[in-house]
């Protein structure tokens, strides 16, 4: 049974919200946690052509590759001054270089003489100078042209003509952000909530614990998708939690997520299949039975407790030595939840403790039908440490298993679950004779938000 609305987008699942739960939290929740922000956007399918046609993806490229804000790395793997990271976006590619002690710049990764790529492949390098391998023109790490062999042949070439092609570039959160349009909107208004939510929560204070990037079987939007939702936990996952997610829709470019772990509604789940969980409904031990996954010191939930204030104080201890962090104020929510914000076009950060995930979607290169993963562990930092050096990425091609990556644990059965039905789902939208796809009014509303967004930079 759900609760009734005579209007769109207002009926939610029975038993207890998110936000019922966090006000059982036994610490302060932080503000932005109990913010709730929804609107109904329309219930009109969605062409199944956005995932699989040519000239869709051609104008993706064009008008939205070209022009929006994306990150390509964290400062810390460009400590030293000449690091570098190189980051490709389908034909596109970018240079960010660390030009100075407390200086970030971008660049076009293309030379001003032939337009060879200036470094071949994406990723982190070093150079005190960036020089072209094709004829050896080299520019300073703040792309200044200064050596040019042969220079009494190009008479016609200034330095100002042939510096290298600076890209726009800011940071947030730790992460380096570029944009391609030299009339882009600053990086702030382009954010959304995100700035005032994420004061509560410094990324910037974060260190990169693991770094796995897979090719996946489907369209950007579509791996992505599998994300923005919390409704697949029960068929893809065998989940009994989720049913009752929050989801919210701040602007055009930020949405959120807040699922709860550690705890589920029976009621939530009464028009699911079978009794499944909710005949006889889990106990309290029982859910701290799913939660030892975390690696908790209790097995059982002493009276009066329940399985989420136990699994959220046996975090803070574990994680708070683990890592020299203080964590004795983090709520419960923080410590547990599955809080996932959503940056348009295909960024999430995770601001939680013990699921402190970020994930980046793209296309692969030019096939339309393949996306490329990017998926970080963002751990606390302890206050004052030095960020150390990030992990290289550890890749997987399609047929790879998450498996494959011990320090994954429990997560990699779960990405592997996650991201196994997407090849279905990509061949599924080209036999589909329904010319698109349906989505939930509330549950589904993120992923609407996003394609009402991405028809803005289309038309423009
Ligand atoms: S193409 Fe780069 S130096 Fe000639
Ligand atoms: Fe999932």
């Amino acid at each position: 049974m759900t609760s009734d609305s005579s209007q769109p987008g207002e009926a939610r699942a029975s038993g207890p919200s998110v936000a019922d739960v966090l006000k059982t939290d036994s610490r302060g929740v932080p503000p932005p946690l109990m913010e709730q922000r929804y609107e109904f956007l329309g219930d009109s399918d969605i062409a199944c052509t956005r995932y699989t046609s040519r000239a869709f993806a051609d104008l993706e490229t064009e008008r939205l590759w070209a022009r929006c804000w994306q990150w390509v790395c964290r400062e810390e793997h460009i400590q030293e001054v000449g690091d570098n990271y190189v980051y490709d976006i389908g034909p596109y590619s970018v240079i960010v270089v660390r030009s100075g002690q407390d200086r970030i710049q971008a660049f076009v990764n293309s030379c001003t003489h032939r337009a060879t790529r200036l470094r071949g492949s994406e990723g982190g390098g070093y150079s005190p100078r960036i020089t072209c391998p094709f004829h050896g023109w080299s520019w300073s790490v703040e792309g200044k042209l200064e050596s040019l062999p042969a220079r009494w042949d190009f008479p016609h070439v200034c330095d100002e003509s042939h510096d290298l092609q600076t890209v726009k570039c800011e940071i947030w959160g730790g992460f380096i952000f570029v944009n391609l349009d030299p009339d882009a909107p600053p990086l702030a208004e382009y954010m959304d909530v995100l700035p005032e939510h994420f004061r509560h929560f410094p990324l910037e204070q974060r260190r990169v614990r693991l770094h796995v990037q897979k090719t996946l079987p489907a369209n950007w939007k579509a791996a992505q998708e599998a994300f923005l939702e919390a409704y697949h936990n029960f068929e893809t996952h065998d989940a009994p939690n989720g049913a009752n997610a929050q989801y919210d829709v701040f602007g055009k470019y930020v949405s959120r997520f807040i699922h709860n772990i550690g705890n589920y509604s029976a009621e939530a789940l009464a028009d699911y299949p079978g009794d499944k969980w909710r005949d006889p409904p889990l106990t309290e031990n029982q859910l701290l039975q799913i939660l030892s996954v975390f690696g908790l010191e209790r097995e059982e939930v002493p009276a009066g407790e329940t399985a989420r204030s136990v699994a959220a104080q046996d975090l803070r201890e574990i994680i708070g030595k683990a890592l020299g962090v203080d964590l004795s104020a983090a709520s419960d929510s923080l410590m547990l939840d599955s809080i996932e914000y959503h940056l348009f076009p295909n960024m999430f950060f995770f601001p939680g403790i013990t699921v402190p995930m970020v994930y980046r979607f793209r296309p692969n290169g030019d096939d339309i039908d393949s996306s490329i993963f990017d998926l970080m562990i963002l751990e606390p930092l302890a206050e004052g440490a030095k960020h150390p050096e990030p992990p290289e990425p550890h890749k997987l091609n399609v047929e790879q298993s998450y498996t494959e990556v011990e320090a994954l644990g429990w997560l990699a059965p779960v990405y592997d679950e996650d991201t196994g039905n997407l090849d279905l789902q990509q061949r599924g939208f080209k036999a589909s004779r329904k010319p698109g796809i349906t989505l939930g009014n509330y549950q589904e509303a993120r992923i609407r938000r996003v394609h009402l967004t991405l028809d803005e930079f289309l038309q423009k």
